[in-house]
């Protein structure tokens, strides 16, 4: 007996595992469906089955990128809300994660007062470059030195500093929090100047240019490497409020009913003695 011709879906369903494209395969019979049903036109439905594919891929590189590279928790662009810091300007954030800036070997500096998402921010762009396929890494400033320092001590700051200057995008979240060595600044500038117009970095401080002098505990050594950092730089100021003292706010509200509602540090409520004696 002759064998029916396999049908369009499996000779689609074929190629898809041929060219090992799980994602689409996945995908096919709902968007086949689709087109059968009137629903997707065929330019749709190869948008959607393409689409489908790059997801997966993306997922899979955030994945591999979230065991590789040390990011602390996956932020994205997408779960920032531009309405309550709008001292940003959304185009800038937003074509900053076109990534054109990592192609360019250029550098962004995040700054602001705590809570206002640069650490947010920073890794939003370290996961869209991840997901692009670019190798990334992510250290607090504190993180990168103890690292640089180990290395040193053991004798092998040279390769080291070989590895960290091998991401197209490294981030230095946290610079001002805590106070750094005096060879902890060499080291961290010996990076910085080995990335210097190869490779993109990404920082973060709560404390103006002004400062950085203090944190480094070096002037010039502190302008030396301001100079470089700011030369091909994108600087985002963030002046909004704190996030997280929104969410403590929040927080507090949801706690308390209306007619218990005084804030933490607000008017005492009288005593009953009190009402009754005004
Ligand atoms: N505009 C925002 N939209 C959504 N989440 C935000 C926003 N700003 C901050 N957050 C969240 O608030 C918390 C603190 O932000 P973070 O980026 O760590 O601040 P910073 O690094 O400036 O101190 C994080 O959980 C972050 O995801
Ligand atoms: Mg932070």
């Amino acid at each position: 007996m002759k064998h029916a011709p396999p049908s369009r879906r499996d000779r689609l369903r074929h190629m898809l595992a041929d060219l090992r494209l799980p994602g689409a395969l996945e995908a096919l019979d709902a968007i086949l469906q689709g087109v059968d049903g009137g629903a997707l036109t065929t330019p749709e439905a190869i948008e959607q089955l393409l689409s489908a594919q790059i997801q997966l891929r993306n997922n899979r590189r955030l994945q591999a990128a979230m065991r590789s590279s040390r990011l602390p928790a996956v932020k994205q662009l997408h779960d920032f809300d531009f309405t309550f810091q709008p001292s940003l300007r959304r185009e800038q954030i937003e074509s900053l994660h076109e990534l054109g800036f990592v192609e360019r070997a250029e550098n962004v500096i995040l700054l602001g007062p705590p809570g206002v998402g640069k650490t947010h921010l920073a890794i939003s762009l370290a996961i869209a470059a991840a997901q692009s396929g670019r190798r990334v890494y992510y250290g607090t400033l504190a993180d990168l030195i103890i690292s640089l320092e180990e290395a040193q001590a053991a004798g092998r700051l040279q390769a080291r500093l070989k590895v960290l200057t091998h991401p197209a995008l490294l981030v230095v979240d946290e610079i001002g929090y805590l106070p750094i060595s005096r060879t902890g600044a060499m080291l961290f500038f010996q990076l910085m100047t080995r990335r210097y117009e190869r490779a993109s970095t990404v920082l973060t401080s709560n404390k103006g240019f002004e400062e950085w002098g203090a944190i480094f505990g070096d002037e010039v050594l502190a302008a030396a490497l301001i100079d470089r950092l700011v030369h091909h730089c994108h600087l985002v100021t963030i002046r909004g409020n704190s996030y997280r003292m929104r969410q403590h706010t929040e927080l507090w509200q949801a706690l308390h009913s209306p007619h218990d509602a005084d804030p933490p540090s607000g008017r005492r409520r009288r005593t009953r003695q009190e009402v009754a004696t005004p």
